[in-house]
């Protein structure tokens, strides 16, 4: 059910996106990316689809390189996207153990996640893959003129060592 995510997923991608956005539960991003610009923030490798037999995509998970900086090479920030109406499926659980496990593969040693205190599936999914809470940042931005908190989520690998 896992795959690789490919150039003909970037529709399914950009929609699932869409309804995470319109949720205004998940990102501080307001408007969908054109699939050039959501192409290039994104690292190529690490970037998977969960993918129905009939080949409808439920949801996707990638991540953004956290700095261009040499030293920071191994760490990158997790987006994980299920579409809505196909939530507590058990997909994201699993988009976000393949992304770990893909990170890991590719030699990165540190991944996080910006995640709104309200978001509780995203919270629950991520503590279930091995990370950990680091702090609540207070009001670190606006969302529709309203000052959001966020946790920061880390997850550091043990097999980087
Ligand atoms: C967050 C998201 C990816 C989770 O995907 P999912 O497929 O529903 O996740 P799963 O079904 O694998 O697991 C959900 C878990 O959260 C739990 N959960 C659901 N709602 C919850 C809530 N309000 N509070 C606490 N736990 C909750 C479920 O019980 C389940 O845990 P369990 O397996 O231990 O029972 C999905 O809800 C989503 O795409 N949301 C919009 C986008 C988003 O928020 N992305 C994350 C940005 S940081």
């Amino acid at each position: 059910m896992i795959r690789c995510m490919r150039q003909e997923d970037a529709a399914a991608v950009l929609d699932i996106y869409r309804d995470g956005i319109d949720g205004r539960n998940a990102t501080f991003e307001t408007v969908v990316p054109e699939w050039e610009a959501w192409d290039r923030r994104h690292l190529p490798h690490s970037r998977f689809v969960f993918g129905e037999d009939g080949g409808v995509v439920l949801g996707w998970v990638a991540l953004t390189p956290f700095s261009s900086r040499e030293a920071y090479a191994g760490v990158g920030e997790v987006s994980v996207y299920v579409r809505s109406g196909a939530g507590g499926r058990g997909i994201g659980t699993q988009l976000l153990g393949a992304v770990v496990a893909s990170s890991e593969e590719h030699g990165m040693w540190t991944l996080f996640s910006g995640v709104f205190p309200e978001n509780g599936a995203s919270i629950r999914i991520h503590l279930k893959n091995g990370f950990r809470i680091l702090c609540q940042r207070m009001k670190v931005a606006r969302l529709d003129g309203v000052w959001r908190d966020t946790l920061l989520l880390e997850r550091r690998s043990e097999r980087i060592v």
